[in-house]
């Protein structure tokens, strides 16, 4: 049993997460300087960029992404701002952009405009002459860093030892996690899953072993578990700070599933009184959760999925409709622009976009696109051979299963 557990600690990007909730909806990108106030760590760049205005900046992207052509494509993830998103050559949910990312074979440089992990696997993905850049280093993902390495392969080792070196454990790894998780899970015979395709995986691991360890969301591994008759009380949650995650033995010898202790601070939010407040003041209202929501919020709403889910379920609800969304603000406020014949509105009434996705601020694309065209390259994200090699397995297993 691993016995020098670290103290509890919660991710700085956790503790981040609120620095930009607001009641006022207004979220439109002002100058990187005055976005500094917020108080949060913010990668440093050249003054010139951080004073520039959202206008400015609008058109020194529009021109250094026409002077570079074919050779860059950028990816935007559905929760960055409009200002980005408006440049975005694709975008989609996570695993649209792994797909999008592993098929770019003309671009030189893919600019992700996302987060960390998604920058990581862009980078496992595509071939070794391409280069993936995250233009703010600081957009990390408060959930990916509840599941540090170290404390990982302390707990493969606790359930090796409790359970046998072939204990039949299948590790699971959401897209939210680290490269080396990845690579954890790849050369021990597991699978990466993202929202859109966790049941797929579960059916696959199910097929392969007897427990399932489900990395680093809990809520998503729980209710992807429920889908399968797994109760609850066949689930126990891996605590990193605790000597055997906090369980006994035999409860590990009883588990079905393992679920780590990691949540999503932004989806977490959402809870079952939001549901029923809607549901009273609106009748007829359809509600649609992310997964990363709790049991209660998935269970009390009407449907739920991926954020690509979402937004081809808002876009096909008919004229008229009403639906109350439970993800991050970004995007539901671009949702309900687009679908002005309906009514479209988040689930929450504080508007708490997600703090590291939210630190994309068009100064970082303006600053990395021009250095480009300087041919200079800042801000690469590249995986080490083996690390990548071995989370290329986890992901190539992802990819053929959906
Ligand atoms: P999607 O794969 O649904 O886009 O989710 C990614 C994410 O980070 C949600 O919080
Ligand atoms: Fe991570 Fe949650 Fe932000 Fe998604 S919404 S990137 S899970 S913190």
């Amino acid at each position: 049993m691993v016995v020098n557990l670290r103290p509890p600690t919660i991710p700085i990007t956790e503790i981040e997460q609120s620095a930009f909730c607001q009641t006022d909806d207004d979220l439109s990108a002002r100058s990187l300087e005055e976005e500094f106030g917020a108080g949060v760590r913010w990668q440093k760049l050249p003054l010139s960029y951080m004073r520039m205005k959202p206008e400015e900046l609008d058109a020194r992207i529009a021109e250094a992404k026409a002077k570079l052509g074919d050779r860059v494509v950028m990816l935007g993830h559905h929760y960055q701002r409009d200002e980005i998103i408006k440049y975005a050559d694709f975008r989609g949910d996570s695993f649209k952009l792994s797909q999008l990312a592993a098929n770019q074979e003309d671009a030189e440089f893919i600019i992700f405009c996302g987060v960390h992990f998604m920058a990581e696997t862009a980078d496992i993905l595509s071939s070794p002459d391409q280069k993936v850049i995250l233009p703010n280093l600081t957009a990390g993902c408060s959930m990916a860093d509840m599941a540090r390495i170290d404390d990982v392969l302390d707990c493969w080792d606790d359930l090796e030892d409790v359970l046998g070196a072939n204990g039949g454990v299948i590790p699971i790894t959401y897209m939210n996690s680290t490269a080396a998780i990845k690579a954890l899970c790849g050369r021990n015979g597991g699978i990466v899953c993202t929202s859109s395709n966790a049941t797929a995986t579960f059916e696959w691991a199910l097929t392969r072993g007897e427990k399932i360890l489900f990395l680093p969301d809990q809520h998503l591994g729980r209710n992807t578990a429920l889908k399968f008759g797994i109760g609850v009380d066949e689930m126990i949650i891996w605590n990193p700070f605790k000597p055997l995650g906090g369980n006994t033995e035999q409860q590990i010898r009883d588990a079905k599933v393992i679920l780590w202790q990691g949540h999503c601070s932004v989806h977490t939010r959402f809870t079952v009184e939001q549901i029923d407040a809607a549901r009273i003041k609106l009748p007829g209202i359809h509600i649609v959760v992310h997964p990363e929501c709790t049991m209660e919020v998935v269970q009390a709403a009407d449907s739920n999925g991926s954020t690509e889910y979402i937004l081809q379920m808002v876009n096909n609800a008919p004229a008229g409709s009403i639906i109350a969304v439970g993800t991050e603000i970004s995007m539901v406020n671009r949702l309900a622009a687009a679908n002005p014949d309906k009514t479209v509105f988040c689930l929450d009434s504080v508007v708490c976009p997600c703090s590291t996705m939210y630190r994309i601020h068009p100064a970082y694309v303006s600053w990395i696109l021009d250095g480009l065209i300087e041919g200079v390259v800042v801000n690469q994200i590249s995986v080490d051979k083996e690390t990548a090699e071995q989370a290329r397995l986890a992901l190539d297993r992802m990819l053929a299963v959906v």
